[in-house]
């Protein structure tokens, strides 16, 4: 059975707290977890990462959603598939949803092109669970004003936490993707509990 599972939300949603928690719960019942950040975790993903979110090489929408996706492919076959194939729990700490949000929906190069891009490289080798956790623009942009520092590439694009809040909301996901909301605005142990029973009660 594949036990692989994307948190997904806008930037300051709760989602790294989550993956935290949730990898914690499972060990705790003696399963064996993954978790993965994306883009990063493998040495291709990590420099791939440096180019997207430093903001100082030029890319048009194509070049940048298809190095998310060399990122994702690269995890996929280095981590993700090999972790899964051992009866292991794979967390992701974002995944396809992401470039359907940020790269298509709520930027250049459109939903279905998304879809498009997304289906050709990674192909049925998905997340059985996307679990987005929801926020109104208002409590994100509180969230992130507290924290030190400038945003990357993605945070630091004018309107781009509405946009995506609005994408979250809307995203469909590529056909056949399970994609469960949840209130990110509750308390953490309340989210927790939340995608807990999600998770145990999808995969009974
Ligand atoms: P990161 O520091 O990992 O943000 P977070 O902690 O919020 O996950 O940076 C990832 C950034 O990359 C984030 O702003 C969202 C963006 N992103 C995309 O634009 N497309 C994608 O496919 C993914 C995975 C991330």
């Amino acid at each position: 059975m594949s036990r692989f599972i994307a948190l997904e939300g806008a930037d300051g949603c709760g989602k790294s707290t989550q993956v935290d928690r949730l990898a914690q719960s499972l060990l705790s019942r003696g399963e064996q977890v993954v978790t993965v950040r994306e883009p990063g975790s493998t040495s291709l993903g990590e420099r791939v990462r440096e180019i997207l979110l430093d903001g100082k090489e030029p890319l048009g929408a194509e070049a940048e959603a298809l190095l998310f996706l060399a990122s994702r492919s690269q995890l996929l076959t280095e981590v993700i598939e090999p972790a899964l194939a051992e009866g292991k729990w794979v967390i992701a700490d974002r995944f396809h949803i992401s470039t359907l949000v940020y790269q298509g929906i709520a930027g250049e190069l459109g939903e279905q092109r998304a879809v498009e891009l997304c289906h050709a490289v990674i192909g049925e080798r998905r997340p059985e669970l996307n679990i987005v956790l929801e926020m109104s623009p208002e409590e994100l942009k509180q969230r992130i004003d507290k924290r030190i520092g400038s945003g990357d590439r993605f945070e630091s694009r004018p309107g781009i936490h509405e946009r995506t809040t609005k994408a979250f909301h809307e995203v469909k996901g590529i056909p056949g993707d399970r994609i469960i909301r949840i209130d990110g605005s509750a308390s953490a142990d309340d989210v927790a509990a939340r995608i807990e029973q999600e998770v145990v009660v999808g995969l009974r």
